[in-house]
């Protein structure tokens, strides 16, 4: 009983601790070096402590990557590209390929474990395979409509599990990626997210089952302005099928600007996310997806290793640009070209390769372009 008091007590006092740690951030500003700040030529950024500033410059060698480097000063380094490859993805050498999960380079391919071989982790095993976790041999993904699955990467990659029982494997059926419909019921939704569900969501209705949710977005401009010190705030808009209507708690964060603003999150509903789901699918029914190892189906590197160049590059854009939507409003480009620079790289990439077209950024551009590649691939 005395426990119990003092858990309580000690639960407060977190709660109370952590808001008003919530209550007290200032987002840093990021700006531009000025002409006046003389800047050792491989900095590319440095905090000024007293006005919370970062100043950015880009690196003269554009091959170069930002790194941070002793205290909170940022520095030019090579781009580290070797031992990023997993089994299926491209490879010169055996230096590309990743050291812990595979067993080298052939043909230009990074080699994983075979059917019956040994695994600790289904990242080693070859393309359509995963590792059996009790038996520890690499075994056949499970098929579209076959039972046995624990989770999604015990399925054919281009589909995902229905995990109706956690202890029975034999309940759980393999469908295909996002085939359910909106508010059809759902099993395995961890933290609100299934594979299965169109938009990704899913959430616990009061019948204590679950669905997947309807499309939701933000109720006012995607990413706008948010105060960082509440903890009230960046709502989507609401689903009134569930009882109470459940819309997202999106997260509010600090953004890549001058002024210290934060942004929210966008939601599934929003132009860029929508962008990116739509490549998505359209990766997810392309042959190629069977070709990667089944952690990695969605990863750049292997959409890279087998998509033409056009479709790999919007793959690639669209994946940075949604996952770094509220913090890349309004930053200026010499602070993108510091902080954000496989945003950069992704947009020029897409855009035309080595056509150059500087921005002078502004949120309202980025939105433009969104809206403009909608326009173009719908
Ligand atoms: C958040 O709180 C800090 C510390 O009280 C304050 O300096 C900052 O201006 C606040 N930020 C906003 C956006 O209100
Ligand atoms: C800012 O500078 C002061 C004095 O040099 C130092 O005590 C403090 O730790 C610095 N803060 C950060 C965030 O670097
Ligand atoms: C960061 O850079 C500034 C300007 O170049 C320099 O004065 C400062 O000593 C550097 N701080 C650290 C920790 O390297
Ligand atoms: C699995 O992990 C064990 C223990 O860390 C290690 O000895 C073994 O070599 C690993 N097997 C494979 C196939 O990576
Ligand atoms: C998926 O699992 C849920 C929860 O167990 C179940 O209600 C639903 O009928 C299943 N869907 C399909 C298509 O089997
Ligand atoms: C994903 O691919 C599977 C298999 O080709 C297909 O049945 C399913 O409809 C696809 N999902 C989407 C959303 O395109
Ligand atoms: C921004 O773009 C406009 C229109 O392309 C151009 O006229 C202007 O000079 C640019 N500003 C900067 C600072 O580059």
């Amino acid at each position: 009983m005395e426990r119990k008091i003092i858990r309580a007590l000690l639960a407060f006092a977190l709660l109370l601790c952590l808001s008003s740690a919530i209550k007290d951030i200032q987002c840093t500003k990021y700006t531009c070096k000025t002409s006046s700040q003389n800047f050792d030529p491989l900095t590319c950024a440095y905090l000024d402590n007293s006005s919370n500033t970062y100043y950015a410059q880009a690196c003269a060698k554009s091959t170069d990557d930002c790194f941070q480097v002793q205290g909170f000063n940022y520095s030019c380094g090579p781009t580290y590209t070797s031992g990023i490859s997993f089994p299926g993805e491209e490879c010169k050498s055996a230096n590309d390929c990743h050291s812990l999960y595979t067993a080298g380079c052939k043909d230009g391919i990074c080699v994983g474990s075979a059917e019956g071989q040994d695994c600790n982790s289904s990242r080693s095993c070859e393309p359509n395979f995963y590792c059996q976790l009790t038996l520890n041999i690499c075994k056949p993904l499970i098929k579209i409509g076959e039972t046995g699955c624990l989770n999604d990467y015990e399925c054919v990659n281009n589909a995902a599990c229905n995990v109706t029982d956690i202890n029975n494997p034999s309940l759980n059926t393999c469908y295909p990626w996002h085939s359910f419909g909106v508010h059809d019921p759902v099993g395995g939704c961890e933290s609100g997210i299934s594979a299965l569900c169109p938009y990704n969501y899913c959430q616990e209705n009061s019948d204590t089952n679950f669905y997947c949710t309807d499309l939701l977005s933000s109720p006012v401009t995607p990413a706008s302005q948010c105060d960082i010190n509440s903890s009230d705030n960046c709502q989507s808009t609401s689903d009134p099928f569930f009882t109470p209507p459940f819309s997202i708690k999106g997260t509010c964060s600090c953004g890549l600007n001058s002024q210290g603003n934060a942004n929210c999150q966008i939601f599934p509903g929003d132009l860029p996310y929508q962008a990116y789901l739509k490549q998505l699918n359209k990766w997810n029914s392309s042959e190629h997806i069977t070709k990667c190892n089944t952690m990695r189906r969605f990863h750049k590197n292997c959409v890279k290793t087998y998509w033409s160049k056009k479709e790999s590059d919007a793959f690639s854009f669209y994946q940075v640009q949604n996952s770094m939507y509220s913090q890349i409003q309004g930053s200026e480009s010499c602070v993108l070209d510091a902080f954000a620079l496989n945003y950069v790289r992704a947009k020029d990439e897409y855009n035309g390769g080595d056509d150059d077209n500087d921005d002078n950024n502004s949120g309202a551009k980025e939105i433009c372009i969104s809206m403009l590649i909608l326009i173009a691939i719908s």
